[in-house]
């Protein structure tokens, strides 16, 4: 389990600057003295917290979320994704796993409030696996932003063998990774520096664990959407065309 210390998170806040500085649209416009030894900088830059929240939960609902689906947030640290998926999905069918318990109190004291837990019911695990839940969570999807491109090896075939016991058949999960031309080949969970993977590699431990795998049409500052599906996934929505509102609207066609 990593441990928070200050280091950690300037170091994650000024590796990702650099990216910030050379996009002219996202110029900081934080309050003046802004903490960034946050539970938002620990995440990544936190003048783009709103902007990975939106990215994150606009894919989601363009693939066809609903109130009813459950989801899991992997690694859903101080709620950035939470604080959008909570309120519109039924209560119980948030499910959050995150082995640093003090991203998620901070998430929810500064970002949801403790009402809006009362209200939706949010399930939380505070551990670096889905080691305790021993049944199928029956997951409709699954999400994973920022957490392969922190994953070694063992974490990366971890994770995807979780995931794909705890999907339903027809469910998937959509994560971003750092495409390399070489694959990192240490273990464990590496940060706050990334590492990369090829798309091969990807796909070759999806299909182990009986997950397709593709690249999606989805934009990312710095990384690549993927959709790793179980086979009962309707891909209408990801194939021959961008993704978007009103191809959803549509039932997948394009025109
Ligand atoms: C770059 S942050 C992304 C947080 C969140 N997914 C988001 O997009 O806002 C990586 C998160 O993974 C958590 N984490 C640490 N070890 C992990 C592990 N072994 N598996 C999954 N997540 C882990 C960190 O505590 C942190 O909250």
């Amino acid at each position: 389990m990593i441990k928070y210390t200050s280091t950690v998170a300037k170091k994650h806040a000024s590796t990702e600057h650099r990216y910030i500085a050379k996009n002219a649209q996202t110029e900081a416009t934080l309050p003046d003295g802004y903490d960034w030894e946050s539970y938002r900088a620990y995440v990544g830059p936190p003048e783009e917290y709103d902007v990975f929240s939106a990215m994150v939960f606009n894919l989601l609902t363009s693939l066809g979320l609903r109130q009813h689906h459950r989801i899991l947030d992997i690694g859903c640290g101080s709620l950035r994704l939470g604080r959008l998926f909570m309120p519109y999905l039924n209560p119980g069918n948030y499910y959050g796993v995150e082995p640093n318990q003090w991203l998620v109190e901070a998430g929810i004291q500064h970002e949801t409030g403790q009402d809006l837990i009362q209200i939706k019911k949010p399930v939380f695990c505070f551990a670096d696996s889905m080691a305790e839940f021993t049944q199928p969570l029956a997951l409709n999807y699954a999400v994973a932003q920022s957490i392969f491109s922190h994953c070694g090896n063992d974490l990366l075939e971890n994770w995807l063998s979780e995931i794909a016991f705890h999907l339903q058949d027809d469910g998937a999960l959509l994560a971003t990774f750092l495409l390399g031309d070489r694959d990192y080949s240490g273990d464990g969970w590496i940060y706050p520096e990334c590492v990369c993977y090829r798309p091969e590699t990807m796909a070759t431990i999806a299909s182990k664990y009986g997950l397709g795998f593709d690249i999606l049409d989805w934009a990312h500052p710095r990384q690549t959407w993927a959709l790793f599906s179980k086979p009962g996934y309707d891909k209408r929505l990801i194939q021959g065309g961008p993704i978007g509102w009103n191809r959803l609207m549509r039932n997948g066609d394009d025109e």
